[in-house]
């Protein structure tokens, strides 16, 4: 037995010594020491041995294992500096040369802004729960205080699914399910994708991003909301931005209000993005109306809230003057690049 074992590594040492590429020293490192190979099989012959020639066998072999495999490791990292010789010797070959830089990705600036939202808004106690972005009639409308005759559907042109469901035309739905989600008082945001079916133009998307914000207390008034809404604008754009406020007609609030601020891509002069008008819808906002509490499961003579819908797409294009929502989705480098 133990002359098998001087045939295998005799024979092993010069097939390494052989192998001319590391392709074919791999061949070799499985020929013999593979889980077939020709060193793990002479442990299968253990059985023919007397138990007291077994342990010295048993060495025998795994000292030949580790011989094999320190001759593969040794000529593996010969040839590897062959190859490196080779490339040295190339007259072209200049080490000086620097490095190819690495290309970093950085983060859409939809995602820069939503973390930066969440953080203020955690910072304040609000929960950010995950609502689906395929959502039921109910959800998206019927608990809105939107009935299937009501005009404002109108005001939101909905991509139906075959199965009667929709994408989602606004946050609005997680005010809802958070109500019969969490107990109150509570407060919560909901940023997210929503969808309408609508002619794409420099201000119009048919996907876009909005951040819902809900806060259910016994006691919440209109003066509570606003002064909420200009915190959040300060706190985002870190100066001072000439807001408006107008009422506004949302069936899922009463009273409801439109803010707008002043346009930051043209300065309030008039372009395409604020369409020649200088100030920009960025916050519709309102108190709950009673008819929502009530569908969230709770009793509006108790419990009220507010409501805002944030258009983050819009705050995008007014943070970093971005003159056509369409570069938002549009996945081009050159427009992403610049965000780094
Ligand atoms: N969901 C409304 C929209 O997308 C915005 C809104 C939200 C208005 C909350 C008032 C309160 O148009």
């Amino acid at each position: 037995m133990s002359e098998m074992i001087r045939e295998i590594l005799v024979a092993a040492a010069g097939e390494v010594e052989a192998a001319a590429d590391e392709r074919v020293l791999k061949e070799v490192e499985v020929k013999y020491l593979g889980k077939k190979g020709l060193v793990t099989g002479l442990m299968n012959r253990m059985r023919e041995l007397t138990p007291a020639e077994r342990p010295g066998f048993g060495k025998s072999v795994n000292e030949a294992k580790d011989t094999i495999q320190r001759q593969i490791d040794s000529r593996r990292n010969g040839l590897k500096a062959q190859v490196l010789m080779k490339e040295v010797a190339d007259p072209f070959y200049d080490p000086t040369l620097p490095g190819l830089p690495e290309v970093e990705g950085s983060l859409h600036p939809l995602t820069v802004i939503t973390q930066e939202l969440e953080e203020i808004f955690r910072s304040m106690g609000f929960i950010i729960p995950d609502y689906p972005e395929a959502e039921s009639e109910f959800f998206n409308f019927e608990a809105l205080n939107i009935p299937s005759d009501h005009p404002a559907r109108d005001m939101q042109d909905t991509f139906w699914l075959k199965d009667g469901n929709l994408l989602r035309t606004h946050t609005s739905p997680g005010q809802v399910r958070a109500m019969r989600e969490f107990a109150p008082p509570f407060r919560a945001i909901f940023p997210g994708k929503v969808y309408r079916y609508e002619a794409v133009d420099a201000s119009h998307e048919h996907t876009f991003h909005q951040v819902e914000g809900l806060m259910v207390d016994r006691e919440v008034s209109v003066a509570n909301l606003i002064h909420s809404m200009k915190v959040l604008l300060g706190r985002i754009f870190k100066r001072d931005v000439k807001i408006r406020l107008r009422p506004g007609y949302f069936p899922f609030v009463e009273p409801g209000f439109e803010l707008d601020i002043e346009c930051a891509v043209c300065g309030g002069k008039g372009c395409s993005v604020c369409k020649k008008s200088g100030w920009v819808e960025l916050l519709p906002c309102g108190l709950v109306h009673p008819n929502v509490i009530r569908f969230g499961g709770l009793d509006p003579t108790e419990w009220h809230g507010w409501a805002f819908g944030l258009g983050l797409s819009r705050l995008v294009m007014m943070k970093y003057q971005v003159n056509d929502i369409r570069h938002l989705m549009g996945g081009d480098l050159r427009f992403l690049e610049q965000f780094r």
